[in-house]
């Protein structure tokens, strides 16, 4: 049966969203859907379907190492995946959850894989362009069995109170915050590091954009 937005795992994340801006979920994906995604991931790397990540949009962007290490693919809405399919379903769930409570008009979700090496990093940053406001939410789910600290990897999130929080990647949890307000980055890890990203997004504030 597909969740309903006002199940309440959902609405404990639109609520902390609400609250704080942010919500971390440490169960959250099934485990026969958090591996079937990662081997999602894996094929593509096997595919060389994976690419270096860029930074900023259309002819601004640039590929830094230093800035970003990490690889990844996006999901373009025609994948077959069974696991794919039951994943876009979950966000949409979320998607309307967030509409329903909170008015916010989340029109659309795009998102990547993404590998990270051993000792690739994402420097601190939002994630909204400077020339395209629409990214709402962000949302991180990872997909990486068995993490231990001592693996590093952690999303490091700059709250507004000047404290940092570290969040470990571990398989089937879920980070979530709002997108225009929350910098972050993520430190180094051991190991390889695989996450499934994305973005609600509201509509563009040009009404008339996609009709003239
Ligand atoms: C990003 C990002 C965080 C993570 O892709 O913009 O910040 O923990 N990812 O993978
Ligand atoms: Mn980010």
């Amino acid at each position: 049966m597909p969740i309903r937005p006002d199940h309440p795992l959902l609405q404990r994340i639109v609520d902390d969203l609400a609250d704080v801006g942010w919500s971390h979920q440490t169960v959250f994906l099934p485990d026969d859907l958090t591996r079937a995604l990662a081997q999602e991931c894996h094929k593509r790397a096997q595919h060389g379907l994976l690419a270096p990540a860029a930074i900023g949009r259309g002819d601004s962007q640039v590929i830094r190492e230093g800035v970003r290490g990490d690889q990844i693919a996006w999901l373009e809405g025609d994948e077959s995946s069974p696991a794919i399919a039951r994943y876009l379903a979950l966000m949409d769930a979320l998607r309307l959850a967030f509409n329903q409570s909170l008015f916010m008009g989340l029109e659309d979700y795009e998102s990547h894989f993404a590998m990270y090496p051993p000792g690739a990093f994402y420097a601190t940053h939002l994630d909204r362009f400077k020339d395209d406001d629409r990214r709402m939410v962000s949302l991180v789910l990872y997909l990486n069995e068995a993490w231990l600290p001592e693996h590093g990897g952690a999303l490091r999130m700059h709250l507004p109170d000047g404290q940092t929080r570290d969040v470990l990647p571990a398989g089937g949890s879920l980070v979530c915050f709002m997108s225009g307000d929350l910098p972050h980055e993520v430190l180094p890890a051991t190991r390889e590091r695989m996450s499934l990203t994305g973005w609600f997004r509201r509509r563009g504030e040009n009404v008339l954009e996609n009709v003239l």
